[in-house]
């Protein structure tokens, strides 16, 4: 996608992570740093006021043709979306003309927005859980561009900033091709789907440290009285888990509609 100014004063490397302070920064897997929000945090360029607007109107043409290809009715990216929202971050592809002063040369290849959602995701035994994943929440890459490899390239770069298994993630509302995408660079087949669209493949639950899928903020307690006690913890607190299991009685992976129903009669799932 074209634009009538040039991409390399808001985006001087081709691939580069936004977050809701809107300041594009580096992703350099190099970069080694202790944990990702540090890495994210010492690696950035600020913008000026013009830059910025530059930058949302790049964010929200991408999200408006992310969702007319999804055929969406609404638009899921947006510069305002992003700013607003807490923890969602866009991988971003650019590609200059090699003679840099010339103005609207310059293309946007493609994005991917990631951002950890509380969801309630059924496990094998019918066990409702809220948990928090990293989710895939939105992913284009312009039609001229598709099957040239740059959304491998977006997804591995947000693999390994935010260190997260495929197999761990959950995607809302895949499309055929995103279905296609997973299963060839990532072997995810047979997707579980969940009642709120979101969608997460056999294995989500399994090889996870225990604080580091589910619900941030909250650490379960011992049983007191029969009822699980939560309590807050700092914002920056390792994640935890609120798990409400219906025990041994509870049919297996409780289908809640006709479709999710048929793939948990046919499959082994987790
Ligand atoms: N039909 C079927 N599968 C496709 C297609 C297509 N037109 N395009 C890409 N794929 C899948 C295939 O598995 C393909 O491998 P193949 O060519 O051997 O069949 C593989 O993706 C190619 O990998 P990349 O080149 O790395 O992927 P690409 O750059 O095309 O990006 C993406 C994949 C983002 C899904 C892109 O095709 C796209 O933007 N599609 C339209 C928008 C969309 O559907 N986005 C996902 C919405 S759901 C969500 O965001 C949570």
């Amino acid at each position: 996608m074209n634009f009538q100014f040039s991409l390399d004063s808001i985006f001087p490397e081709d691939l580069m992570i936004i977050g809701r302070d809107l300041t594009p920064k580096v992703v350099d897997g190099s970069l080694n740093s202790s944990t990702p929000s540090e890495y994210y945090y010492k690696h950035f360029c600020r913008l000026d006021p013009s830059s910025k607007m530059a930058l949302g109107e790049v964010l929200d043409r991408m999200g408006a043709a992310s969702a007319r290809a999804q055929g969406l009715s609404q638009v899921i990216t947006t510069m305002e979306k992003l700013r607003t929202s807490e923890n969602h971050i866009v991988y971003i592809i650019t590609r200059k003309h090699p003679d840099r002063s010339v103005d609207g040369a310059d293309i946007c290849v493609g994005f991917l927005k990631v951002g950890r959602k509380r969801l309630f995701i059924l496990d094998s035994s019918g066990g409702q859980n809220e948990v928090m994943p990293v989710s895939v929440l939105d992913f284009y890459v312009h039609e001229s561009l598709q099957r040239h490899g740059y959304g491998r390239q977006l997804f591995d770069a947000m693999l390994q900033t935010e260190r997260v298994e495929p197999v761990h993630l959950a995607i809302d509302r895949p499309s055929d091709k995103l279905t296609s995408f997973l299963a060839k660079h990532c072997g995810l087949r047979q997707p579980c789907p969940q009642t709120n669209n979101f969608v997460v493949y056999p294995g989500f639950f399994s090889d996870r440290e225990e604080d580091e899928l589910f619900y941030p903020n909250k650490r379960r307690s011992p049983m007191k009285n029969g009822y699980e006690v939560t309590s807050m913890v700092g914002i920056n607190g390792s994640p935890s888990f609120s798990r409400h299991s219906h025990g041994s009685s509870a049919s297996p992976c409780r289908p809640a509609s006709r479709e999710v129903r048929n793939l948990h009669d046919h499959h082994q799932l987790w």
